[in-house]
């Protein structure tokens, strides 16, 4: 775990994608022997949370997304341990277009209804792709601790449409919408897809490339919840 925090550490100083490791820095930065570094590079390789590229200057080593979903599990420990908790899960990516297939599935009867009933309002018939940043991409995993407002599947005609699963967001710091993940989605994990009542591109101006934010308010935990 050590080692992993370690390579975290020098990823996100290398701007979150995959660092250039050499195992004498890993070395010196956890206070071990290169041995001991190598082998530990070895063992989180092994273990399918780093995945590392052999580069003319040392190895690429990538936090795989297990990983991250692993240093998330800790991040959130350590929240807890040393802050209040947590309220919220901020999100930031960069908003870039589809195929256009968003607003296909958003206007499906059957799932309309739904988010009508289920969030509380009609969405705009697409989703806002945002593409997250690396700070954002290693937070994500978080989402898994929140439960999520499930959408169900359903068959219209021939053609069957899969479950879905919300969590309501405020996006731009003022508008209740929802992040949509689809339980077999077809895009990364570094993708996220929001819908809200209104087209949020006209209401905030918003191009490709540009940044959004979104919250996603964490359910408070029992043992608090009565405080
Ligand atoms: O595939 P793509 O996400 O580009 O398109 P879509 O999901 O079919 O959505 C149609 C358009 O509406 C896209 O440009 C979305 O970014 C935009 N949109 C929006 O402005 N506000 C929303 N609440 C949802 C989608």
């Amino acid at each position: 775990m050590m080692a992993l925090i370690g390579l975290a550490d020098l990823s996100s100083r290398a701007g979150g994608e995959g660092a250039a490791v050499k195992t004498r820095e890993l070395a010196k930065l956890m206070g071990v022997s290169q041995q001991s570094a190598s082998r530990y590079l070895i063992e989180l390789e092994g273990l399918g949370l780093i995945s590392r590229l052999r580069a003319p200057r040392g190895e690429i080593v990538r936090i795989t997304e297990e990983g991250s979903r692993r240093l998330a599990a800790l991040y959130s420990i350590l929240r807890g341990f040393f802050e209040r908790p947590e309220a919220e899960l901020v999100l930031e990516g960069k908003v870039f277009s589809g195929l256009g297939e968003g607003a296909y599935y958003v206007s499906q009867e059957g799932y309309r209804r739904q988010f009508i009933e289920k969030l509380g309002f009609d969405p705009y018939p697409g989703t806002l792709n945002l593409r997250l940043d690396s700070g954002s991409r290693l937070r994500r995993p978080l989402l898994d601790r929140i439960e999520p407002i499930l959408i169900e599947g359903f068959t219209n005609g021939s053609r069957r449409f899969g479950p879905v699963k919300c969590f309501r967001a405020i996006v731009a710091d003022g508008i209740e919408g929802a992040v949509l993940i689809a339980v077999r989605g077809h895009y990364e994990d570094d993708v996220i897809e929001v819908i809200a009542p209104m087209g949020l591109r006209e209401a905030l101006g918003l191009r490709d490339g540009q940044t959004l934010r979104v919250r996603i308010p964490l359910a408070p935990s029992p043992s608090r919840s009565s405080a």
